[in-house]
């Protein structure tokens, strides 16, 4: 039987690193406990963003977050974009590497979204010697995350909760547990959301990721542009109690608020700790602003997407 969190540190409460707070952090290094970093926004910067990752590096844990490994397309693993991970695991030294059980593209391509994969034998085998190659070339601890998702595959023959976890077992990966994508994923799926939570291999989940989402009344979308709702933090709670407690982050990636806004939200989740929440909560409910991403605000249907902000920093 693994450790709990498979004996990596629980770091606290964290927030995404979004460059639009570089200036509040470096002038006011705020009491957060640890920062995510989205690691494509740093992997071919060595200007601005690399200097300022340094000057917070030496202040706060890191950890790296990916969006691009594609762990689950039948395209070759891309060996150019795992060395220049590495390279900027070797210099961050982050606590782990995390990316999400999906793949971004084909052929050559890259849809730059997180894809869904048909849950079978031979998907699982697939991803399980891919992680397993990955983690040779990191030589650092590896997590890989539940993404959201709109549509499942009819030839899936089990579960997403148990190809997480025997992937996890197989491959001897950690997992991040993205609260808020159970629920999206469970709601667009019409499946239960603490079932998904209950079923997974607790001692293995390293990290829990929280955001806001946006209801599209017949379907959910993982938005990451919103304080989180009260039904996630319930899940959030049993999460919690089930795993022990683990590394907890707030992603926010559009319509993203000041930062005190974003800490404070973070802050919520010693609610569910069973501790007392010390900050001004006054917080709660306010609106959004302060954003810095692009919405072409005559297209209604547009909904941001966190990847949205992923490519605008990385330009
Ligand atoms: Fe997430």
């Amino acid at each position: 039987m693994p450790l709990p969190r498979l004996g990596h540190d629980n770091l606290g409460l964290g927030l995404g690193l979004r460059a639009t707070h570089y200036p509040h952090i470096l002038k006011h290094r705020p009491s957060v406990d640890w920062f995510e970093i989205i690691s494509e926004n740093y992997m071919d910067s060595h200007g601005r963003p690399r200097y300022v990752l340094e000057q917070i590096a030496e202040h706060y844990p890191l950890v790296m977050h990916g969006v691009s490994l594609s762990i689950g397309s039948t395209d070759p693993l891309d060996r150019d974009y795992l060395k220049r991970l590495k390279g900027l695991a070797d210099a961050v030294k982050p606590a782990w590497v995390s990316d999400h059980v999906c793949w971004t593209g084909v052929g050559g391509r890259n849809t730059h979204d997180l894809l869904p994969i048909p849950f079978t034998e031979q998907s699982l085998k697939h991803v399980v010697e891919r992680v397993k190659q990955v983690q040779d070339v990191l030589e650092r601890p590896f997590v890989l995350e539940n993404p959201s998702s709109y549509v499942q595959f009819r030839g899936s023959t089990m579960d997403e909760w148990e190809f997480i976890t025997r992937m996890a077992e197989d491959a001897d990966c950690g997992l991040l547990l993205d609260v808020n994508n159970v629920y999206v994923s469970t709601f667009n799926h019409e499946l239960d959301p603490h079932e998904f939570i209950r079923n997974l291999p607790h001692e293995r989940i390293v990290q829990f990721h929280l955001a806001g989402h946006t209801n599209m009344e017949t379907h959910l979308i993982d938005t990451h542009d919103n304080h989180v709702i009260d039904p996630v933090w319930d899940l959030y709670r049993m999460a919690h109690e089930l795993t022990g407690g683990v590394s907890t982050l707030l992603e926010w990636d559009a319509n993203i608020p000041p930062f005190d806004v974003l800490h404070a939200e973070v802050l919520k989740a010693k609610r569910h700790m069973g501790e007392q929440l010390q900050t001004d909560d006054s917080t709660e409910g306010s609106p959004a602003t302060d954003d810095t991403h692009e919405m072409p605000i005559d297209d209604a249907s547009w909904v941001p997407h966190p990847l949205h902000h992923m490519v605008a920093e990385v330009e």
